[in-house]
């Protein structure tokens, strides 16, 4: 059997459902090898649909134990049973109930995705098409509807019972067994229903809604980690109490429940009224999670709340219009995130993000539109392009019409949308709406893959105390231009210049929607430096020439901590891509003053001033003939002299900020005080591995939470010497319990930029805590070293690829989604110099050659290839 390149679905193909199903009722019998589901289908005939079609009901591995249809039997002739699904051929024209049992092996299932048991508790993945693998449906969110959920279950080894909605009855069943019944009032689509079972603890508090309904909200757990379910439960009642302040948005039921369960393909998951997570982000005691782990919590704790409204209120009509509920949804936990902690500190580790994740993306064979038009495979499509690059769009609409305007447009959006599967279309349309401006043009950004670069370049006029700017604006791809807004300000020797004027700027925003425009600012007493694209107003490339000289003015003096912090990387992204002693010390001694001027007063910040451009990104910005070796060494030694030059300070700041022994808060202050510390231990190791090694071996021993412990860790293993294998060793003895602990200690190993980290790999894919069918575990592993070890995966030799390619083809048959994410880490096979590329497309190859390969590595791999 050869792999074929798998069928494409396109968004112009979209037809309404033939018919709707307007009441679910089902009954779960859990058991770990038999699982039984009986659903009672509510169905009638779409009026909008096609009135003569069959009625084909999606499927996927399920077992079909009987079938009725208004309580009498189906004429074996009507009924056709494939692996894809079910059809009858000639359904009633009028409402009918369809009874179907089917049966599900949930420990045979490996892919999580519907039904699966993960330590022993069962749990549902139903995002995109996963309902099909519970019982056979119109697995598709343009059908909404009401269900109501029996679960049964063995006392002892599922004492809790959760579904969506509201609990409304629970009770024994005969001697060992008891059910309960779950009912949500809120009609939503397959992708949103779950359950879980499981031998479960919990923490719980009640949060009383602006509108005056009381509800009750846990945060279920392994019995025994209770205590590490504290700060999620805080994060949802913040997330609660937040979305009704900024958005005007209540909760909707009486209970809202969280479970974390250990096995999970991607983070969480929004199912109306209980989100199930990934444990990674929600467990947390300083002792085992660090300031990045609480925060990434507290993030995705309120992504999935944030989803109640948009993406389960109003959902989308189909998979094309992912973006519509997960770029809306990023953007709105980027807010909460953003007012919980600093603005501006949060917005820079946005842009970092997109520009590690998106830009990549965007550049290479898998680049796609925000909104695709096709797909071969949904789960493929849940990307940075679609979450990230989709957020930044809405945030670049708010910048478009203005915050107020926005507020109303939202509220426009949940007021004509609710209860209702709804299009990007529908989501602009209330902005229109409310402002009564024509954002066609606007639109493109969901058409248009590519990152667009905007060029830049000014002319200052002394005697006509003038200056010139001109913008214009480059895309990937032909067609007419995007709506940009470009955030600006001029900058003096003394700071920004207050007194200019600009007839095209508004609020210090203008609007580029032509392929150029040329901007006069007059009463311009000097020349003056630009500060372009302030807080990342839009997500494109800025090419602006600049000297280093002008950079370091906008370090020391722009208004805006984004171009601040921007600056700071773009000089520092020259000198690894063009090494100059003299100008590296010019940039030494100029983050030396920014140092004595601020560090303190704002740690978090002057960490990221601390924090050079990655491999990766200075990857990114060359056209072809990538050597990461090359990359590697310039900024190791540009590092290395940073470390020399500022090593005075740092040592200062090291000692200022030593903590005493207040216990450990993971607020962003105490974060940032942390930050700015490990970020100095780390830049001094870089100056003097002997004298770091020492001082990580010291900051090792008395850390008293995660965040220093593990900072430490990280810098101590990239020096190589005795110190560092003992310090692994001892760190993996201390933690051999915690399994998420454990993920660290795998990453920090697998990204040791050695080519000998290529055997400690393979003997931590040994290691008793590591395993195959756990998705954390062979990220932890296997994908820190595809994404964050550059010089190793891209080995001239072949033999990081070689590892990769080898755990994609193995984990294929069993968990193909995770397989296919595994892969993407060879997007920018091209751009490589020729012996890594050759050694890329090689295999690639070998992957290809595999028989019966699953649609999603499949598509990943043709579109890699292509
Ligand atoms: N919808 C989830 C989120 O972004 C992501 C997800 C997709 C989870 C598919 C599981 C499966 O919040
Ligand atoms: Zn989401």
């Amino acid at each position: 059997m050869r792999t074929e390149t798998p069928p494409l679905i396109r968004l112009e193909d979209y037809r309404p459902s033939a018919f709707l199903i307007d009441r679910v009722d089902l009954d779960i019998r859990l058991d770990p090898h038999a699982a039984r589901i009986t659903a009672e289908l509510a169905l009638r005939p779409n009026p909008e649909g096609d009135a003569d079609a069959p009625l084909h009901l999606d499927g996927d591995d399920l077992t079909l134990v009987a079938i009725d249809l208004d309580g009498a039997g189906v004429a074996p002739g009507d009924l056709t049973v494939e692996p894809s699904g079910l059809t009858l051929r000639n359904p009633p024209r009028r409402p009918f109930v369809l009874r179907l049992v089917t049966q599900v092996d949930p420990t045979a299932n490996t892919k999580l995705m519907g039904l699966y048991r993960t330590d022993g508790v069962y749990c549902t993945q139903c995002e995109a098409d996963g309902f099909r693998r519970i019982t056979y449906f119109l697995d598709r969110p343009d059908v909404m509807s009401v269900y109501t959920t029996r679960i049964e279950a063995n006392r002892e080894e599922a004492p809790v019972l959760l579904g969506n909605g509201n609990p409304v009855e629970a009770g024994p069943v005969g001697e060992d067994r008891h059910y309960a019944v779950w009912h949500d009032p809120h009609p939503k689509p397959a992708y949103l229903f779950a359950i879980v079972g499981g031998r479960l603890g919990k923490v719980e508090t009640t949060f009383r809604t602006m509108e005056g309904r009381d509800v009750t909200c846990a945060v279920y757990v392994e019995p025994g980690r209770e205590d590490r379910a504290g700060y999620a439960l805080d994060a949802v009642i913040r997330s609660m109490e937040w979305d009704e302040r900024a958005f005007g948005r209540a909760y909707d039921l009486d209970v809202f429940n969280v479970v974390a369960v250990s096995a999970f393909n991607m983070g969480a998951m929004e199912n109306k009224g209980l989100n199930i997570f990934n444990d990674k982000y929600v467990l947390a005691v300083p002792d085992t999670a660090t300031d990045a782990d609480y925060a990434a919590i507290e993030a995705i704790i309120a992504h999935e709340y944030f989803h109640n409204w948009s993406g389960n209120r109003v959902t989308c009509r189909d998979w094309f219009q992912l973006c519509l509920k997960e770029g809306l949804t990023v953007f709105r936990d980027q807010e909460f995130s953003s007012d919980m902690r600093s603005r501006p500190v949060h917005r820079i580790g946005e842009v970092r993000s997109l520009r590690a994740r998106q830009f990549p993306e965007d550049a290479g064979p898998l680049k796609h539109p925000v909104r695709p038009n096709a797909y071969a495979e949904i789960n493929n499509f849940y990307t940075a392009t679609v979450y990230d690059k989709g957020a930044e769009i809405v945030r670049m609409l708010r910048t478009l019409i203005g915050g107020a305007a926005f507020r109303a447009g939202m509220d426009r959006y949940f007021a004509d949308n609710d209860g209702t599967a709804a299009t990007v279309e529908d989501f602009l349309a209330a902005f229109a709406t409310v402002t009564g401006r024509d954002l066609s043009a606007f639109a493109r950004w969901y058409e248009r893959p590519g990152t667009p670069k905007l060029s830049a370049s000014g002319r200052y006029d002394p005697a006509a105390r003038t200056y010139t700017l001109r913008l214009a604006q480059i895309l990937t791809v032909e067609g007419p231009p995007l709506v940009i807004p470009v955030a600006l300000g001029l900058v003096g020797a003394k700071g920004p210049m207050t007194d200019v004027t600009c007839a095209a700027v508004t609020d210090g925003v203008f609007i580029l929607d032509r392929d150029e425009a040329e901007l006069v600012f007059e009463n311009v007493a000097e020349e003056p430096v630009p500060s372009l694209l302030r807080d990342f107003s839009a997500p494109v490339r800025l090419d602006l020439s600049l000297t280093d000289e002008q950079r370091l003015r906008l370090l020391a003096r722009d208004s805006d901590p984004f171009n601040r912090w921007q600056a700071a990387q773009d000089v520092a992204m020259r000198l690894i891509l063009d090494p100059d002693p003299a100008r590296a010390e010019a940039f030494a001694e100029a983050l030396g003053t920014f140092l004595d001027g601020e560090a303190l007063a704002d740690p978090a910040f002057a960490a990221l001033v601390l924090a050079l451009p990655t491999e990766g990104e200075a990857a990114d910005s060359l056209p072809s003939d990538v050597d990461p070796d090359a990359i590697h060494q310039a900024r190791r030694d540009l590092r290395a002299r940073l470390g020399r030059a500022l090593r005075p300070r740092l040592e200062r700041i090291d000692a200022s900020l030593s903590s005493g022994k207040e216990a450990y808060s993971p607020d962003a202050a105490s974060a940032g005080r942390r930050a700015l510390r490990n970020a100095a231990l780390d830049l001094i190791a870089a100056g003097d591995p002997q004298a770091g090694a020492a001082l990580a071996t010291q900051r090792l021993d008395a850390a008293t939470n995660m965040t220093d412990r593990l900072a430490a860790l990280a810098t101590i293993a990239q020096i190589p010497g005795e110190a560092r294998e003992a310090a692994l060793t001892a760190f993996g003895e201390r933690y051999a319990q915690e399994p998420l602990v454990l993920d660290k200690w795998f990453a920090i190993q697998a990204t040791i930029a050695e080519p000998e980290t290529l055997d400690r790999i393979a003997r931590l894919k040994a290691h008793p805590a590591f395993s195959m069918t756990n998705p954390n575990r062979v990220r932890a592993l296997v994908g820190s070293f595809s994404m964050a070890n550059p010089t190793q995966f891209a080995r001239a030799d072949g033999a990081g690829f070689a590892l990769v390619a080898d755990v994609v083809k193995a984990l294929d048959s069993t968990n193909p989604q995770v397989a296919a994410r595994l892969l993407t880490a060879f997007g920018s096979w091209r751009r490589l110099e020729k012996n890594r590329r050759v050694a890329a497309a090689e295999m690639l190859n070998r992957i290809k050659a595999v028989p019966g390969l699953s649609r999603d590595v499949a598509d990943i791999l043709g579109r890699t290839l292509k």
